[in-house]
């Protein structure tokens, strides 16, 4: 299965900060916020791994992420010259993709919670199989966000982009799973009166055709969109509080590829150390040192 983070976009929201750099290479917190959404297809076990950003921003990207191959991983980039929509990456990414499932995520959400794991070994099966899977979560004002509605018995039903009138309080999360199909329903799409290629249009082809499975994320869960400056300053303390009362870093791309056995202890400790004057750094080098592994 492939993975595509999404990372463009023009970022004006955040003018002056995002004038020069890339949203998606801001901090959060300890690390750059492409870390969490990349942590996700990690988390999921995907390994070949497409990074879309705006054409002058990739050296940004590859000078943080590289090949990929010190996590084990592997990672290629394509540039997203002007903003086509969220559905145009399938487009980008087809020969990407070459006929398999693929998983498309929005390199701006973060996703917090117990359980995700699991859930994302479901996405990944459904895939497999020949569904999509989305991901709805309750908020206070889902007419900012695609928002799914859902009969008596957990089925969606409908799906709308941004609608003035929401049929319910669950948006969709920017975290999306496909069948080997969705490069072929995406080149079926027509631009938005926007100009967009737009992802609830793609996701509505699979619920028309009975194919669509959408996951609630509980309460329990937290789930952000970091659109604006104050969004990215309230996840920031969110995820050092989280990581100060655990001990346990979230997002941490290493340890993720430590843990599921794509790299070994010594090249753990090589990163610690390329990192070793930072908290970060020493945090990698106490899991390559403990013998929980
Ligand atoms: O975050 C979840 C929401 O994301 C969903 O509920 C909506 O259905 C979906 O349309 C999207 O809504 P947004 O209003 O958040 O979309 P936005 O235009 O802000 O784009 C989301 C991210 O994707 C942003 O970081 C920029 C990036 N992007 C977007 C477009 C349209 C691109 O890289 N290229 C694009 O062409």
């Amino acid at each position: 299965m492939k993975g595509i983070v999404l990372a463009g976009g023009h970022g004006k929201r955040m003018y002056p900060i995002t004038r020069a750099t890339s949203k998606q290479l801001l901090p959060v917190y300890d690390k750059p916020l492409i870390y969490y959404s990349m942590s996700v297809l990690l988390e999921a076990g995907i390994r070949d791994i497409l990074v879309i950003a705006k054409p002058e921003h990739l050296d940004g990207f590859r000078a943080l992420l590289g090949d990929g191959s010190q996590l084990g991983i592997s990672i290629e980039y394509r540039p997203q010259p002007v903003r086509g929509g969220i559905a145009e990456a399938f487009l980008i990414g087809d020969d990407f993709i070459d006929g398999e499932p693929c998983a498309l995520v929005l390199g701006d959400n973060i996703f917090y919670g117990s359980g995700f794991t699991e859930e994302l070994a479901h996405a990944k099966e459904n895939a497999e199989k020949g569904q999509a899977t989305l991901f709805g979560y309750r908020v206070e004002h889902p007419e900012n966000f695609g928002v799914v509605e859902f009969d008596d018995e957990g089925n969606a039903i409908s799906l709308e982009e941004k609608p003035v009138e929401p049929r319910s309080n669950y948006c969709v999360t920017g975290l999306y799973f496909y069948d080997k199909r969705v490069c072929e329903f995406a080149k079926q799409l027509q631009p938005s009166t926007r100009g967009e290629l737009e992802i609830t249009d793609l996701n509505r082809m699979y619920l028309d055709e009975g194919s669509l499975k959408v996951e609630r994320l509980g309460r329990d869960f937290a789930w952000f969109d970091t659109g604006t400056v104050d969004s990215l300053f309230n996840v920031s303390e969110f995820i050092r509080v989280v990581q100060k009362n655990t001990g346990v870093k979230v997002a941490s791309l290493e340890e993720i590829a430590y843990d599921a056995g794509w790299i070994r202890r010594a090249q753990l400790l090589k990163l610690a150390d390329s990192l070793k004057k930072t908290e970060y750094g020493r945090y990698l080098e106490k899991i390559a040192l403990s013998t929980r592994r």
